[in-house]
């Protein structure tokens, strides 16, 4: 006999059962449906790593199995002074990633962007080369043994290839980049280390990124990756240009990795991912404050059909899909370029539900 308390009791783990059924049943996993083709990630902000709503919490856990933290590992907020780091919440991400067994990407030692501001300071050569040094001695050297990989330089070309005008290349010539992969593999040996831009997959910027990577690795330093960041826009994905990149950087003996995936679907003259350019605001170039047309959210699921149909294509050659963001609400294409604009580039909505696009992303595997 079930006495009236146990009854209750069951069927309160029944209906919980029967939620949780249906909540696995309706929305499948990324990281699952993917587990033998490629690791699936997303970029992680300060809330996100710091676990404030359990409900986001449950959700990125269920869909991923790599992170990339958006901003806290970036040498302005990692390393905010000349003698001082702020490890507190580089540290959460970490324990984040042992936690729930989600492998972390640090992101990134070496960028002209988002620098310290300590650094516009510094005149001298010497100068900058020990805050090189030391930033990637000491950063590298704290994770080396609970990182699995990191974004060593970001966004070192120009769109036709040549090398960007850095602080780094005006004070240390382009001797830097290789330098990096030496300083960071003496400091982590263990560790991937990964070549990071966007609009590599376009030719001319492609050509200076295999160019890079040559001379990286006739340095004899170690170069274990390149990531393609995945900054595009709906209905014009460069499908052919994407699939060139992935067959000519794997012949370099390296992994290929979509590094910051995001297909913006709001109006704007021009392709990247370059912070420093920014658009006036205007009512023109936000129109879906609303919500989006049908007919975009169409093309958003198709474009996304097409990537992922060619990922899984190179599987052999592609280790890891990670998305810029978890849900349109978290995306940074929210304020750029135009601030304040209601964009819709991810596969989940405001609300963390899965839209038509991740639908048919999970349906190439069925
Ligand atoms: O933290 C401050 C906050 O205190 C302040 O009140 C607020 C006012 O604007 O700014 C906050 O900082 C912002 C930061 O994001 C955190 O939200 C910065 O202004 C803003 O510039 C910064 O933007 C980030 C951007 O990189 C900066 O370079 C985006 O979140 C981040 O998504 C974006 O990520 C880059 C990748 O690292 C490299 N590839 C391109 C990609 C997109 O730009």
């Amino acid at each position: 006999m079930i006495s009236k308390r146990n009854a209750k009791a069951v069927s309160a783990a029944l209906l919980m059962m029967g939620t949780f059924a249906a909540f696995s049943q309706e929305i499948p996993s990324l990281k699952n449906t993917f587990k033998n083709d490629f690791g699936i990630g997303t970029a992680l902000n300060n809330g996100q790593i710091e676990e404030r709503d359990p409900k986001m919490t449950e959700m990125i856990v269920r869909q991923f199995n790599r992170a990339t933290p958006e901003n806290v590992m970036k040498s302005a907020l990692i390393h905010p002074k000349w003698d001082t780091y702020d490890f507190v919440v580089p540290d959460k991400l970490i324990e984040f990633g042992k936690k729930h067994n989600i492998k972390i990407n640090g992101h990134t030692l070496i960028w002209h962007s988002q620098l310290p501001s300590f650094i516009r300071g510094i005149h001298s050569k010497d100068s900058i080369q020990t805050f090189f040094t030391n930033h990637i001695q000491t950063v590298a050297g704290r994770y080396k043994d609970n990182i699995f990989s990191w974004d060593v330089v970001n966004e070192a070309l120009n769109e036709d290839g040549t090398l960007r005008k850095t602080v780094f290349l005006d004070y240390l010539g382009e001797g830097y980049l290789a330098e990096a992969f030496r300083l960071t593999q003496q400091a982590a040996p263990n560790v991937e280390l990964y070549y990071n831009d966007y609009n590599n997959e376009q030719p001319a910027k492609r050509a200076g990124c295999i160019s890079l990577i040559k001379k990286i690795q006739a340095s004899g330093a170690r170069i274990d990756g390149v990531g393609i960041q995945g900054h595009w826009h709906v209905g014009k994905v460069p499908l052919k240009d994407i699939e060139e990149s992935i067959l000519q950087y794997a012949a370099l003996g390296l992994k290929v990795m979509f590094t910051e995936l995001d297909i913006e679907v709001l109006p704007r003259n021009f392709q990247g991912a370059d912070v420093n350019q920014r658009v006036a605001s205007n009512p023109d170039l936000n129109p879906y404050t609303a919500g989006l047309p049908d007919n975009v959210q169409q093309q958003l699921a198709a474009d996304y059909e097409a990537l992922f149909k060619l990922f899984l294509k190179h599987k052999d050659k592609v280790t890891r899909v990670t998305f810029w963001g978890v849900n349109d609400g978290n995306s940074w294409l929210n304020g750029w370029p135009v601030r304040g604009r209601t964009n819709y580039p991810l596969l989940f909505d405001r609300e963390n539900q899965p839209k038509p696009a991740f639908y048919k992303v999970i349906a190439l595997k069925k």
